[in-house]
């Protein structure tokens, strides 16, 4: 029998409590033992829910008992899961977290630490919620140079836009929606100004890379600017309105950013709805390959912390290899990544566009009260410079056609 604790008792970590005592015979089997939760740690109590039984305010309790051989760690934020997590590390103890902040923050140190001490830090939540993308790409696609990795990484936001573009939902009330449902973080700033996505872009791509690609230096967009217009002109272009991260080698360079994009309907990841993410990536000898399942939500996310859970206690004794050195990743300077742009402009004429851009793409959705249009590739920089010339700019967001 293996003895575990779980840091934090919220959405995710009642999630893991109830995934455990479900689906026990099934996971203690594939474990190869049986997983006793011994403690549950939080803040707060619990009177009627029989997590009372287990429940202690006091991490050193469980930092101290030689018996917990795995820390599910479901707090959220840097600190203080990153003291304790570390000191679980330190003390013996695989760790299972789906704590984005923390791994996009420590995530090479807390890897160096597991090896060192012959343990695990094990991280399948923490991006793309369900869906099996860390492990595929830790011991999977290892046969190819990725040239890209492209996801729809947040669930919050996918399903806002969805609500907006099928049932022309307020902003508002469908973020209030993904709230009650368990979906957007605390802040969620973090969700709707692209945060959480870029995170995850940065996790991702230092699997893939091997080398730690810092979250803060990655250009990022949120979808606060997207308005109900958007939808009727992507409505027009057959197109969806997604917030994408992507890491992408373009000329020997990878350059990577977070943005909402305009995603034609035979793109990859247009159909991707709701709460569900994402990922598509291409290997130079696999070509194409797509994951997708649910983003966000207590129970798939719990799924993915929970077969952390029995990876660890299938590996004790042995450190899982993953490479994610601390490193640099180096990354292109964003003004030279090369996009092209759909541009909403109030009060420049035609006439001004085309002087300016040279041969567009106008797209009429019957709006009288601007001009629309779409622009042909360029880099972010040359694109910044003319669009300065425009006297009204409503919008812009990046197309995918
Ligand atoms: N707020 C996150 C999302 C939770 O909406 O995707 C899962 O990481």
């Amino acid at each position: 029998m293996v003895n575990i604790a779980v840091l934090g008792y919220g959405t995710v970590g009642s999630g893991v409590v109830e995934v455990i005592h479900t689906n026990k015979e099934i996971i203690d089997k594939r474990a190869g033992q049986e997983i006793r939760i011994k403690y549950v740690l939080d803040l707060r109590d619990f009177p009627g829910d029989p997590v009372e039984q287990i429940l202690t305010h006091d991490f050193n309790v469980i930092l101290k008992d030689e018996e917990v051989k795995v820390v599910v760690e479901v707090m959220g934020g840097v600190e203080p899961a990153y003291t304790f997590v570390k000191q679980c590390i330190q003390a013996g103890k695989s760790v299972a977290t789906s704590n984005k902040e923390l791994v996009a923050a420590h995530g090479p140190e807390l890897l160096a630490l597991a090896k060192d001490h012959m343990v695990n830090f094990l991280f399948e939540a923490s991006a793309g919620g369900g869906i099996p993308i860390i492990r595929p790409l830790n011991s999977s696609i290892t046969a190819d140079e990725v040239t890209e990795i492209t996801g729809i990484l947040n669930g919050t936001t996918n399903y806002i836009l969805t609500k907006m573009a099928n049932e022309g939902a307020d902003y508002a009330d469908v973020l209030a929606q993904a709230q009650k449902l368990g979906y957007a973080e605390r802040n969620p700033e973090a969700d709707v100004e692209g945060g959480d996505a870029c995170r995850k872009i940065a996790i991702l791509s230092s699997i893939v890379y091997g080398k730690n690609l810092d979250y803060t230096t990655i250009h990022t967009e949120g979808i606060t600017n997207i308005t109900k217009e958007d939808f009727q002109y992507a409505k027009v272009l057959d197109a969806a309105i997604k917030l994408v991260g992507t890491t992408k080698l373009t000329d020997g360079v990878l350059y990577s950013f977070v943005a909402p994009m305009m995603l034609d309907s035979r793109h990859p990841l247009s159909g991707i709805d709701d709460v569900f993410n994402g990922i598509f990536v291409h290997g130079n000898v696999l070509d194409d390959v797509m994951f997708y399942g649910r983003g966000a939500g207590k129970l798939p996310t719990a799924s993915a912390v929970v077969s952390d859970v029995v990876d660890a206690v299938k590996h004790m004794g042995k450190n899982i290899m993953t490479i994610w050195d601390a490193e640099p990743l180096e990354i292109g300077d964003f003004s030279q990544a090369v996009n092209r742009f759909f541009v909403r402009t109030a009060s420049d004429s035609e006439e001004t566009v085309k002087e300016i851009f040279g041969d567009v793409e106008f797209v009429d959705a019957g709006i009288s009260s601007e001009k629309a249009f779409l622009t042909k590739t360029m880099t972010e920089g040359s694109f910044a410079v003319l669009k300065n010339r425009l006297a009204d700019v409503k919008n812009v967001i990046r197309v995918a056609f």
